[in-house]
């Protein structure tokens, strides 16, 4: 079978590739022009022929995989990408194949037996309830929840949790913030925007949550920075000032974001103090744990996240800490009514009365054909056990710390900030742009792939310790190449 065949070629190629990326045999990164790739893969060939199959397959992710970034090699630092363990590649592969779309139930129901499994394993960490799992019976429908009044803050007794998975935290935190809206305006489903919401978040929250806030029609004017200290983290006694200024405006606040933890830096915000702050106001609180929240399985890391139960939505990537290739990410919420009640929509096709021993997730979700994404995270689980998660997870906290200590020997280095996580900034000696120049001149070398931030209007280089094969040797080789490049100080 051609298939069994072409699937074995591209494992035997994957494991070479892996092999020499780990032994640093390849560059970290190759950057070439994009027409000359377009060539050199042939894919004006292949479009136009067909064949790649069999050798010529072989062949062509030799091509390929030459001119990959590898996530594989220790020396690749630079964004929040995991090195997915292989067994999640599989489930990726196993979705990819069997295509279950399985937001409609009889769509794919082992799929999302997976879905909710994980989602519910989720819940628990942060810990509210899990959903009761349907054996028969009724679909819950969307206008269950559109016909409710409004939850109070405290999600009463006999509501639970619920939740969904998306491609990706960008989509996941669009998707709490609608159902945030949906809770403040429903009226805004039918009527459009009245132009007065509002929504308060730090400076440092994720891009995503500004271009939320401009799709959900609030704008960047109905959006309000939160104080922050000197590391970027919310200041809790300030957030009555930033509420003062919307209500001064005029405005209605449907959220107030917190980070948990921040792209920049990966530091945390107090979820508590933020928490309580949110119950006083009765305004939803969104913690964007897209990064950090895969720190609740670790005993030790936790209490970074102390407080995360207040919370009226988290989301969770799981493409990141927790090894799954992407995407695969949470949208979690207390009260399940929340999300069942986020969207309103009429497709008959779909959306209608049935008799079924499962659930439809398709009226939680922005997505109509939804993977299977569960696999993909439950593959790494399954595989690895919550220990062994665990234990990667703590291992990559403590070497983004012994990374600190050694740059910060260093006389000429400097880390504004001590990390909280395994995302690490440092600049050398009092160097701002110039840290634009190093960053290209170390992938034109192929040597490291960094990534960089500006933080209080200086740039830095960027570290995030993703890849278990990365170690100390790494940090020390950086720090000669960077001396190696940057020349002798300037005298005088
Ligand atoms: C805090 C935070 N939120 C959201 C996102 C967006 O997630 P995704 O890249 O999965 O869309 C990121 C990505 O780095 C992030 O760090």
């Amino acid at each position: 079978m051609a298939f069994a065949h072409d699937a074995g070629t591209v494992v035997d190629r994957l494991v070479q590739y892996a092999a020499a990326s780990v032994a640093k045999k390849q560059p970290v990164v190759r950057l070439e022009p994009l027409a000359e790739l377009v060539e050199r893969l042939e894919l004006e060939r292949f479009a136009r022929e067909g064949g790649l199959t069999g050798d010529a397959l072989g062949e062509f992710l030799d091509r390929y995989l030459d001119a990959t970034t590898r996530l594989h090699h220790p020396s690749h630092l630079a964004h929040q990408v995991s090195v997915p363990h292989y067994a999640g590649a599989l489930g990726a592969l196993i979705d990819g194949f069997t295509n279950n779309p399985m937001a409609i139930y009889e769509m794919g129901p082992a799929a999302a037996a997976i879905e909710c499994f994980v989602i519910n394993w989720m819940l628990e960490k942060i810990g509210w309830p899990p959903a009761p799992l349907p054996m028969d019976g009724r679909v819950p429908q969307a206008q269950d929840a559109q016909e409710r009044p409004l939850p109070p803050a405290t999600a009463p007794a006999g509501s639970h949790g619920a939740g969904v998975l998306t491609h990706g935290g960008s989509l996941a935190n669009l998707t709490a913030l609608t159902a945030a809206r949906s809770r403040a305006a429903p009226e805004v489903w039918n009527e459009g925007n009245p132009g007065d919401l509002a929504l308060l978040a730090p400076a440092q929250s994720h891009y995503s949550v500004a271009r939320a806030a401009g799709i959900l029609g609030i704008g960047a004017q109905g959006a309000y920075e939160l104080a922050v200290d000197a590391r970027g983290v919310v200041l809790p006694d300030r957030l009555p000032q930033a509420w003062q200024r919307a209500m001064d405006d005029g405005r209605k606040p449907i959220a107030l974001v917190a980070n948990a933890c921040s792209t920049a830096v990966g530091l945390y915000d107090p979820l508590r103090e933020i928490g309580e702050f949110c119950r006083e106001q009765g305004v939803w609180f969104h913690v964007d744990g897209a990064h950090g929240a895969s720190a609740l399985l670790s005993a030790r890391h936790r209490h970074r996240l102390a407080g995360v139960e207040l919370a009226d939505s988290v989301i969770w990537d799981a493409h990141k800490m927790l090894r799954a290739p992407p995407l695969c990410a949470a949208v979690l919420v207390r009260d399940h009514r929340d999300l069942d009640g986020a969207f309103h929509e009429e497709a008959s096709y779909l959306f209608h009365a049935k008799e079924q021993p499962g659930v439809d997730l398709i009226h939680r979700t922005v997505e109509c054909t939804k993977a299977g994404l569960g696999l993909k995270v439950f593959c790494v689980l399954g595989s690895l056990g919550e220990a062994g998660l665990v234990d990667y997870l703590e291992a990559q906290v403590a070497l983004a710390r012994k990374a600190y200590d050694l740059i910060q020997a260093q006389p000429d280095f400097h880390c504004p900030v001590a990390p909280e996580s395994n995302i690490l900034c440092f600049r050398y000696r009092d160097w701002n742009v110039e840290h634009l120049r190093l960053r290209d001149q170390l992938i034109a070398r192929g040597t490291f792939h960094l990534s960089s931030a500006a933080l209080n209007g200086c740039w830095h280089l960027r570290m995030v310790f993703m890849n278990p094969h990365t170690s100390l040797v790494e940090v020390r080789e950086l720090i000669h190449a960077i001396r190696d490049l940057a020349g002798p100080p300037a005298s005088g």
